[in-house]
């Protein structure tokens, strides 16, 4: 790669390379830049608006306060807009584009003239997105998150997107409440902009690009709305500046004892279960895997600290005030690496020698008096999930954790949407509901893993029951809840073979899923197993022919880390022709 800086990096080719340089100055010129202004370092910022992502609305705000510390560091701020994924707003699922954007983000990185990037965020696939293709661009780069939501008021009470939105909804399937009032509630559950208010994934992946160290110390947590967010992005401008004299790349940063350190985050904040996914995806983009003996050792060793929505009490709002990140890790600084680094070259041991002041220990506790003694996510393996599924165990129901039931199958999205309150469903609240086609190949893995629960169940007060699939579900939804069972059912998984009445296993004290049948009859079974259609062409065609499965991220395999990407087409050869 060349040593060129600034405006001369990159040239376009011409075949001539003064000629290129000379055309490039003209028409930057054209822009209102003077000479000077065209000599400086230049820092691009990945800004992701969009009038399809709600979460980004204070974005224009961010651009200007990031390049407001980029010019008082002495270079010269060039925004270029990425493609933004709204959760809400994509189909089938914003997943299915998270891929698409990393692509979309590490080509522009490494195509045009920058130094450093920063690069904006924050609804749920955009971070991950953007570290992905940071990871792989390997360009100086800093992430700033957009910031949470501040909570909106309903008769006194507080409401957060989204936990209360499902909690809401439940009581509206159940009866309890009626549409006038599910109609006010919807105009008071997203207050303003930024990211969901609980700890969802948005939250989750703001905390993990602080912790991995590509983000400033302390900004994962400031609300969208409050001014700190502007002054953490005026410091993120002047600190991309940093890294253009003091070079420190992604994969300095991206290491396996940062990824440790990220997930023992991910298990103290009781985080959702998607950064299980997106974490992989990051650290497979720098030739990292996590095991599942690796997420199990460190959640069995992580107390849950924080007392946030979907599993506990309070807001993102209450997390930034009571004392953060920072706040957390010191409180497991015995268990993490101390001599990783951060963007602005400063080991964790040094960032948390640092003082608090305060810390408020209803919302932030200390390790000796955790909100639970051990993390809140768990792989689990089994013979129905032979390369593990993720359950949740801080959001589900303790007197579901060692259960057998019968399984009641829906065959894939449609069927559910289509009985699932179905007054004849044959159902009890004993029973386990089985999903499956819901997984990356079959239909991009969307957030359909949170089953609702059949409203002939619902209007007796069922408030949980067991449900399994190869979907995902939100980071701000709850229940007793096995998720991204791989392989998926559409490449031959073993979820594939359970038939209505079967009997199906749960104990979370062994961490196994099991399918009470034997490997011979599940063998019988798969027999004549056929994949569902692929889609043709464009992007759809390459996503179904070339995404890996949710212990590997869901990435696809070419934009894998060369170490892994020999290991895993070899390991995985279902996914591939
Ligand atoms: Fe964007 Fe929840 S919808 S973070």
């Amino acid at each position: 790669m060349s040593n060129e800086k600034g405006l001369r990096k990159g040239l376009t080719n011409y075949g001539d390379k003064d000629f290129a340089i000379y055309l490039r100055r003209s028409f930057a010129r054209s822009m209102g830049l003077s000479r000077e202004m065209l000599d400086k370092p230049i820092v691009g910022i990945a800004m992701t608006p969009s009038g399809f992502n709600n979460c980004h609305r204070f974005m224009p705000e961010l651009v200007e306060a990031v390049s407001r510390g980029v010019l008082a560091a002495g270079a010269l701020p060039r925004p270029f807009p990425t493609i933004s994924t709204g959760e809400v707003f994509l189909n089938p699922t914003s997943m299915v584009y998270r891929n698409l954007m990393s692509m979309d983000t590490e080509e522009m990185v490494r195509a045009q003239p920058m130094d450093a990037v920063v690069l904006i965020g924050g609804c749920d696939k955009t971070v991950p997105a953007q570290l992905m293709g940071a990871a792989s661009a390997d360009v100086p780069a800093i992430q700033l998150v957009t910031g949470p939501m501040s909570t909106g008021r309903h008769k006194g009470e507080r409401l957060g997107a989204c936990t209360d939105c499902r909690r809401f909804w439940g009581k509206f399937r159940a009866g309890e409440i009626e549409s006038d009032e599910i109609n006010q509630v919807e105009g008071r559950l997203a207050a303003t902009a930024g990211t969901c208010a609980v700890m969802g994934t948005a939250s989750t992946m703001a905390i993990i690009a602080e912790v991995l160290g590509m983000s400033l110390p302390g900004s994962a947590a400031i609300p969208a709305v409050n001014a700190g967010r502007l002054v953490a992005a005026e410091a993120t401008g002047k600190a991309a500046v940093g890294l253009i004299s003091n070079p420190i790349l992604p994969s300095q940063i991206i290491t396996q004892k940062s990824v440790e350190n990220a997930l023992r985050a991910l298990m103290a904040v009781s985080g959702s279960t998607n950064a299980v996914v997106h974490l992989s995806a990051i650290a497979g983009r720098r030739g990292i895997r996590i095991s599942n003996a690796l997420l199990n050792k460190i959640s069995d060793e992580t107390p849950v600290l924080v007392d946030l929505k979907p599993v506990g009490q309070g807001y993102m709002e209450d997390f930034h005030a009571a004392g953060g990140v920072g706040a957390v890790l010191r409180e497991i600084k015995h268990l993490l690496h101390l001599d990783t680094m951060d963007v602005c070259g400063v080991t964790l041991d040094e960032r948390l020698a640092e003082p608090l002041d305060w810390v408020d220990r209803k919302v932030i506790r200390e390790a000796s008096d955790p909100v639970s003694p051990e993390g809140g996510l768990i792989a689990l393996s089994g013979n129905i999930a032979p390369n593990g599924a993720i359950f949740k165990r801080a959001a589900a129901t303790p007197d579901l954790f060692e259960v057998e039931g019968r399984a009641v199958v829906f065959e894939d999205l449609e069927d559910l949407a289509d009985r699932v309150d179905d007054p004849d469903l044959d159902i009890k609240k004993e029973d386990v509901m089985v999903l499956r086609n819901a997984g990356p190949i079959a239909a991009g893995m969307p957030e359909a893993g949170y089953l609702p629960i059949p409203k002939k169940l619902a209007r007796q007060g069922v408030k949980d029951i067991v449900r399994i699939s190869d979907a995902r579900m939100s980071g701000t939804a709850f229940g007793t809840i096995v998720l991204h069972i791989s392989p998926e059912a559409a490449v031959g998984g073993p979820l594939a073979a359970v038939r209505n009445g079967d009997r199906v296993r749960l104990s979370v004290k062994e961490k196994k899923i099991d399918l009470l049948i034997d490997d011979a009859e599940i063998a019988r079974r798969m027999q004549g197993h056929t994949r569902p259609e692929k889609p043709k062409r464009g992007y759809r065609a390459l996503y179904a022919e070339r995404v890996l499965q949710a212990p590997e991220g869901c990435d696809f395999d070419f934009l894998v880390h060369e170490d892994l990407h020999s290991a895993e087409t070899n390991k995985h050869p279902r996914v591939r022709k």
